[in-house]
């Protein structure tokens, strides 16, 4: 692993001159779900029972025997007890009150939407789960799943957790060949996908991107196709079935199956420092445990509201706080299919007015956006059902924070910066609304019965330095499927039984965290993980490249911009046709998402005489500082031609 020092990404002067605080006001304490002082020093006094109080909030068909089982790196939570997932975010709300109220709010992007109660979830739930158990899906089972954003993609994650099986939901921005790996390490034999999705007023060709993932993946028998665009599509007979065909005369109710509270619940890939996705395993117990706890409190959810997560499902974020956090909790969660400039710059705006929307839970890289777009499309809409906003994925700039609180937020509403993982599942430092006082550029503090810290190099806590987490949590991955040797390379071994983030941060005189971004070789991209050694192998993947180092540059919108020295082979011109094809190679390889900004041709990459290349001095060239310290290095003149050729290029 990079041993990278500690650089902020956010300018820390920046962050640390912004000394604005925002106590809750009365009236949101008076009525906040979770209001009591107290609740810090009761769950550090008994973290574990902590989290049992909150596990017991759940319905368990057979009662855990232990709490936690810890052999570290290896957590167990609620050793014994026996549940299901789709039974807690469906069947108990159906059997109550609840049964009528909206689910899930759907609105797709050219404007057709579909409210579904609880009952209604329900049934399509059930009716999947069967059509699944009945062509043979068995429990344990990693079922791939490729869709755009509409119902049938929680409705046929559901149907997984239904039964048992566990899902892999790749996000469909990804490339044929990303979604070829992933359907390979995870060994699945069932594909759900749709024709295609609609997005930015065009349509995504997702059934194309599976038939060309599916060349070379011989072990797929089944394909499910949902019909979205009504695009003309290749069914691959005896392979493909539409969706609606599949689920026909199946079984109109589908027990849930007692899961053990270790079962696997889902992977999830994300970039590491290699150029290899890792599947993050989550199990069932303590992740619903989890994300219900701290959906609930964070989001200080009452019955009345309206919740929406503008991510994508096919993120972690779509997983913990769009599906299984609200759900198990019977909340209403809106759900969106398209992009937030279609067909103008105020849809997110209209969603909010449409469905009086209470709660918003975004990224600052979107926020970024709308402010650069203006006031006038906020404007133009009556944001006033709004009372809370939350902001994830990477650190958020104060300014961006103070605008989202006045300009969306109408000054009214707490905004909750939520830090965590992919690896977390879910929230992990956090305000409470009810409780804390906000600082702007602040994830403020750990969520009770959370032990995080900043570590400096030796392990002592320190002002600023690394991110870890000296306690199990019950959301924390499990592991890697079929890579056990990097989860514990990974994440616990520079400090002892301490998980290590791969984050730096600060902590200020009242222990609030400030984080400064990824510490190893990961950018954060539009808050998506891109690993520069997965694009840098998709760099050299290309038959004209000879080598090429990849670093993230600061980038005023997206938080970090992908940045490409290459080097040619010989014979080959370094020519500007040239950089567009390479930039394309990137995104068939990846994903539109890991498309670099910049290509600077160099005929030689600053590497220390081991024949390590220096990314710190690469990031200076990028971002214009001057040159840090170069005497590793094995040709100093080598980053100064780079830096004036670079200074050439943007001129
Ligand atoms: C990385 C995890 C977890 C949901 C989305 C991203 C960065 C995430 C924050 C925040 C500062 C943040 C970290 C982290 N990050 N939230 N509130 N403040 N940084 O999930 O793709 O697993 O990325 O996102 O660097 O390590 P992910």
């Amino acid at each position: 692993m990079a041993q990278a020092k500690v650089k902020a990404d956010v300018p820390i002067e920046a962050l640390l001159k912004e000394k604005r605080k925002f106590p809750p006001s009365k009236a949101f304490v008076k009525s906040a779900v979770m209001n009591r002082k107290t609740i810090y020093a009761e769950a550090q006094r008994n973290y574990v029972k902590f989290w049992e109080q909150r596990a017991r909030e759940l319905h368990w068909f057979k009662p855990w025997k232990k709490a936690l089982e810890w052999r570290p790196p290896y957590a167990k939570w609620f050793v014994g007890g026996k549940l299901n997932v789709s039974y807690n975010c469906l069947d108990r709300h159906v059997e109550g009150p609840r049964k009528t109220r909206a689910a899930l709010i759907w609105e797709g992007e050219p404007g057709d939407s579909r409210v579904l109660t609880y009952w209604d979830l329900y049934r399509e739930v059930n009716r999947f789960a069967a059509a699944l158990k009945r062509h043979g899906v068995r429990k344990g089972d990693r079922v791939t799943i490729y869709m755009p954003m509409v119902p049938e993609l929680p409705i046929a994650m559901l149907a997984c957790t239904r039964i048992g099986a566990a899902h892999s939901v790749i996000f469909g921005g990804f490339s044929p060949e990303a979604v070829r790996e992933r359907i390979h390490d995870a060994e699945s034999t069932l594909v759900i996908t749709a024709d295609g999705g609609y997005r930015r007023g065009g349509t995504v060709p997702l059934k194309k991107n599976t038939d060309e993932a599916l060349r070379g993946a011989p072990g797929v028998k089944t394909v499910i196709v949902l019909k979205r665009t009504g695009e003309p599509v290749e069914m691959q007979s005896g392979r493909d079935i539409w969706w609606d065909d599949f689920v026909k005369d199946a079984g109109a109710r589908c027990p849930a199956e007692p899961m053990d509270s270790e079962d696997l619940l889902y992977l999830l890939y994300t970039s590491g420092s290699t150029g290899k996705p890792k599947g993050i395993i989550h199990t069932t117990g303590g992740y619903l445990t989890g994300v219900t706890a701290t959906h609930k409190w964070i989001f200080d959810l009452h019955d009345d509201d309206v919740y929406w997560c503008t991510a994508d499902i096919g993120w972690v974020t779509g997983h913990s706080y769009i599906v299984y956090g609200p759900l198990a909790n019977g909340a209403t969660t809106v759900m969106y299919e398209g992009t937030p400039d279609y067909p103008d710059k105020d849809r997110f705006w209209r969603i909010v007015e449409k469905y009086g929307v209470t709660i918003c839970y975004t990224a600052p890289t979107a926020i970024r956006t709308f402010m650069k777009w203006g006031e006038e499309y906020p404007k133009r809409c009556d944001l006033s059902s709004l009372r809370l906003l939350g902001s994830v994925g990477e650190p958020i700039n104060p300014e961006a924070w103070v605008w989202y609180w006045k300009v969306i937020g109408g000054g009214r509403c707490p905004v909750v910066d939520t830090w965590w993982q992919t690896e977390t599942g879910h929230i992990l430092i956090t305000p409470l609304p009810g409780l804390t006082t906000l600082k702007p550029g602040s994830a403020t503090l750990p969520f009770p019965g959370v032990d995080a810290e900043v570590l400096d190099e030796k392990g002592n806590p320190a002002k600023s330095g690394y991110l870890v987490l000296r306690k199990p949590w019950p959301g924390m991955l499990r592991g890697i499927w079929g890579d056990p040797d990097r989860f514990v390379k990974q994440y616990w071994s520079k400090y002892d039984n301490i998980y290590f983030t791969g984050d730096g941060a600060k902590r200020d005189e009242d222990g609030y965290f400030w984080l400064l971004g990824r510490v190893d070789d990961v950018m954060n991209v539009s808050g998506h993980r891109v690993s520069t050694m997965e694009v840098e192998s998709a760099l050299v993947d290309h038959k004209s490249v000879a080598e090429a180092a990849v670093i993230g540059k600061m980038h005023d919108i997206k938080g970090q911009a992908i940045a490409a020295f290459v080097t040619v082979k010989s014979g080959v011109d370094g020519s500007p046709q040239l950089m567009d094809e390479l930039k394309g190679h990137v995104a068939k390889k990846i994903g539109a998402l890991a498309r670099p900004d910049d290509i600077i041709f160099s005929a030689e990459l600053p590497k220390t005489r081991s024949g390590k290349i220096m990314r710190r001095l690469l990031r200076d060239i990028a971002e214009g500082r001057a040159l840090g310290d170069t005497t590793t290095l094995a040709d100093p003149a080598v980053v100064a031609s780079l830096k004036s050729k670079y200074e050439e290029q943007e001129a």
